[in-house]
This record gives structure tokens, sequence and C-alpha cells, in this order.
């Protein structure tokens, strides 16, 4: 067996390539940036041939950087940004437009007229997700309304949609020369499109959607020795080296972080933030906002579920204040720029840029800053940011505490946030227990990385992936409950008001 394991995180603001060793530990790595598409409020795209070339790139570069060949390679791993969406033409291999990303909030009308019809709750039932822009199939019906050549091209069976594992999937093994088109049930469990018991796309939602089953992938096991095929030799590998993990980066996040037993959660901090809970072999349902979501399937193996809190904003408040403010150089000038202050003084920011997602659901919503006064410098506007961050998160976990009744000890983080200790200690405040990262920052790479080499026998079981995981760093609650309690309350004043617009019925 080769001695290494690859792995491409295709994430919503860049792509990284790392090359991992049987220790977890990073051997080689290229990360590369990609183009934001803002081309309307509401809108973001991404260019699904930008994303191609980044992720050749980022491959040729680690590898070139490991001075390894693709044999000393045994099985690659693919994770990526959920829900966005990529139509292609299979002969040609063109996409017939920008990606739609999570993010984007123009399929607003569609999404309110199915949260007012009467199949919001059977299609919770059966996808375990909720009414949201959020989701891949009102996207996948918006490019299908919208392009008439897509439609075309579907009749003749050159069409092909899917999300952007797919994409890649297909690009890495060979295109228009036969490239695969396939999916893992992870992602498939994110378009709302897929019934979540049977792991088969759902005839139904299909027919509500408008979607051809023909040009959506198949769904293959996300652990599976055979389901995607293999790297062309043509390919920026430069070998064929077997694709045996495909997963949603928040499900591979949760594979890095070991969370394979019962009731284990993890947080992670890039773009937004996403809690998960292994809920086991059964789905859980949340009666708190929560969403229901696949968490792995390895062939032959039981479903594995999990609960999810999706934060749609984290991370890209960081970069908003950053890029559109220009208050910040670098995302990490914002913890000194915080710190020049001890607390916000009243001032909340609340980022409901693409909506509120866990666990309001209010696709309509839009931010807001409150408490403003002319005391308040760009100082306090920055540890804003940072207490969005955390009361967000600290929303999603009182949620999946009252969905489960239970109490969480500890929260486990990664994710490029979570290189901030200020903002970890605020949260470690917030929610007024031990918050605890790991040694590997890049859970989501790892992941997929123990998803491939779990496929071909590299590791040859779960107990020895959790000896992998080390402890780096250890926040410990320090503020009083009662300060805690009204900082909270605060908080969800302020998200009401966000809740709140004229003229709404
Ligand atoms: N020191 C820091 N303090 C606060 N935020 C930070 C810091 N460093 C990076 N970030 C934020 O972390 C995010 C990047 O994290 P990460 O690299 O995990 O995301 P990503 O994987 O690229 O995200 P995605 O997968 O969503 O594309 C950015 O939004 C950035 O603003
Ligand atoms: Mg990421």
């Amino acid at each position: 067996m080769a001695d290494f394991i690859a792995a491409v995180d295709q994430g919503t603001t860049s792509t990284r390539c790392i090359i991992f060793d049987h220790d977890g530990n990073e051997i080689a790595r290229s990360q590369r940036e990609h183009r934001q598409l803002l081309p309307h409020p509401g809108w973001v795209e991404h260019d699904p041939v930008e994303i191609w070339s980044a992720t050749c790139s980022v491959i040729e570069e680690a590898m070139h950087r490991s001075k390894l060949g693709a044999h000393d390679v045994a099985a690659l791993g693919l994770t990526n940004q959920r829900e966005t969406v990529v139509a292609w033409n299979r002969r040609t291999g063109v996409p017939y437009a920008p990606a739609i990303v999570w993010q984007d909030t123009r399929t607003a009308d569609v999404v309110r007229e199915l949260a007012a019809s009467d199949r919001a709750d059977s299609i919770n039932r059966s996808t375990g997700l909720r009414p949201s822009t959020y989701f891949s199939a009102p996207k996948m019906r918006w490019l299908w309304e919208h392009l008439p050549e897509l439609r075309a091209d579907a009749l003749r069976g050159e069409a092909a949609i899917g999300t952007v594992d797919s994409w890649l999937l297909w690009k890495l093994t060979g295109g228009e020369n036969g490239g695969v088109h396939r999916t893992d049930p992870t992602n498939a469990s994110r378009t709302m499109l897929m019934n979540i018991e049977s792991r088969q796309w759902d005839d139904d939602l299909l027919a509500f959607f408008g979607i051809p089953a023909d040009v959506l992938p198949q769904i293959a096991p996300s652990v599976t020795a055979t389901g995607f095929g293999r790297t062309r030799p043509d390919g920026p590998l430069r070998g064929e080296v077997p694709i045996t993990g495909v997963l949603g980066d928040q499900q591979a996040a949760m594979m890095g972080q070991v969370c394979f037993e019962l009731g284990s959660v993890k947080s992670t901090y890039g773009t937004g933030s996403f809690l998960l809970q292994n809920t086991g072999d059964e789905p859980v349902f949340s009666r708190h906002g929560l969403l229901t979501t696949l968490c792995y399937a390895v062939e032959e193996g039981p479903t594995h579920y999990a609960l999810e809190g999706s934060i749609a904003v984290t991370g890209a408040a960081v970069q908003w204040l950053r890029d559109q403010l220009g208050l910040i150089g670098t995302a990490a000038e914002i913890e000194t720029l915080a710190d020049q202050v001890t607390d916000a003084e009243g001032l909340y920011l609340v980022p409901a840029f693409s909506g509120l997602f866990a666990p309001y659901w209010r696709s309509d919503a839009r931010g807001l800053l409150t408490g403003l006064t002319r005391y308040h410098t760009r100082a306090h506007l920055a540890r804003a940011v940072l207490d969005a961050i955390c009361h967000q998160t600290a929303d999603v976990v009182d949620a999946m505490c009252a969905d489960t009744a239970a109490v969480l000890p500890e929260l486990h983080v990664d994710g490029g946030v979570t290189a901030n200790s200020r903002c970890m200690q605020i949260q470690a405040d917030l929610l007024g227990i031990p918050v605890v990262r790991p040694k590997i920052l890049d859970t989501t790479a790892l992941g997929a990385a123990y998803a491939a080499g779990l496929a071909v026998g590299y590791w040859s079981s779960f107990d020895e992936l959790r000896e992998n995981w080390q402890e780096d760093h250890r926040w410990v609650p320090s503020l009083p409950p009662e300060r805690r309690a009204t900082l909270r309350a605060e908080w969800r004043d302020a998200v009401a008001r966000t809740l709140y617009s004229p003229g709404r019925d």
C-alpha cells in the first residue's frame, strides 16, 4: 500500500489540497482563493471553471511540494462546499452558467411559496430540511427555468446538474472523456431532493421542483472502494489514484474531529459556522429549528445521521469588515482591534446578510446594527462581530440541547476563525462550557482523507483514527452567569429586531 492519502477541500472561499501520512500529519499543502461574484444584491456566484483550475493547481503544487508521485498516494478524498449548484454539458464539459452558491437568496420567492404550502412538513420528514434559499433544489430549478439550452441539451442526454463534488469528480475522472457523474449521500442530503432514509432521489420532490432525474448524479456511499472511479493519468495527479471518499465539508469535519460516537458534537467556523451532532443510525427530527442530515454512509454499513445547526455568516462577517468596510487589513487584525476594548458596550451586529439560518430560518431577514451611540469606535464594531459569531453559535447550542435534552460538556471547534483566541474565549464565556481546539485545524481536509483511507484499508478502523486526535488548546469560561444571561438576552432582542420588517404580513 502507498504511504500517503491526498485530500482536496473545495471550500466557499478557497480550494486546498493536503497530503497526509498515517498519523494524520500534514506532509504538504497548497491553497488558492477564488473570486466571489456578487452581480446583484443577494446573489452569490462562483465560476466553475475557475474552481476546477484552482483544484488542478493545488493538487499539482501539493504533489510537487511533497516530492511524491501518484504511486505514493493510496487514495484521494474529496470534500466541498455544500448546496452550491453547477450545471454543465457532458459532451463539451462547459458549464451553462456560474455556479449558484449556497448563500445566494435569488430563489426567495419559490421558497416563500413552499414555506406557505402544506408541503413544508412532509419535505422536512423526507429530507430533514426546511424551506430556505440555502438548499440546492430551488437553485437547480432556477437554472432549469432560466437556461433554455440546458433544457434542450437535457433532451439529448447531454446535460448534467450537480453539487460541487459532482462537478469535480466528473472532471477528475475524465470529464468529456468518460467522467463519472456521482455524488455521495451527505452532499445529496443538502439538495432537498434526496429521501434521507432510502438515500435515493425522491420522485415527488423531483416533480415538485421540475428536475429530471437523468441530469442528476447517481448516489454512491461516502466511503467506497470503487464507487467514485479513479483519477485520469492526464489529470493533475498525473496518475490513476482511486477516489474513495466524498463528503460535504461539514460532514468531513465530523470525521476529522472523530465524531463517530452517538452524541459527539463539533463546530466548524469558516465562512459560516456549522455545528453537528452525531445522532447514530436513526434520523432525529428537530423541534427547535435544526436540520436532520446525513453524517456519513460507509459501503455496506448503516447510514449515520446528524442534527445540524447551520449559520450562514460568521467568518464572512470578518471578511466584510476587511473587504467592504476596510476597517482591518487582514482577518487576523480583528483580534488586535477588538482587544482595544473590554466589550462592545451594548453594540450588537446581527449579520443576517443571507437571511438567518438555524434556528430561525428566515430568508427575508437582513443585517442590523443596534445600540449605536457616538461613543462607539471601530474597535467596538470589531468586538461586536466576534460577539455575533459566538452568540449565533450559542443559539444553535441552545436549540440542540433543547432537542436532545442533553447537556453539552464541552465544545470541540475547528476552522479558520478558531485561530482567534479572543473569539474562542468569548465563545466559552457565552456558552459557559470549555471550548477545545485540536492540533490539526484543517479537520475538513483531514476528514476527507480519513474517509478515503478507510475505504482502501489504509486505516483499519474508527478506533485507529481516534488515536490521531490531540488537544491543542482549551478555553475555560470566566464570565459570571448573570452577566452571560444579560448578554444573551440583549442579543436575542437584537435578533428579534432583525426579524421585524415593516409592511410584511
Ligand atoms: N484570526 C482570525 N480571526 C477571525 N476570523 C478569521 C481569522 N482568520 C481567518 N478568519 C476567518 O476564517 C474564515 C476562513 O476560515 P477557513 O479557512 O476555515 O474557511 P474556509 O474553509 O475557506 O471556508 P469555506 O470552507 O467556507 O470556504 C474566513 O472567513 C476568515 O474571515
Ligand atoms: Mg472550509
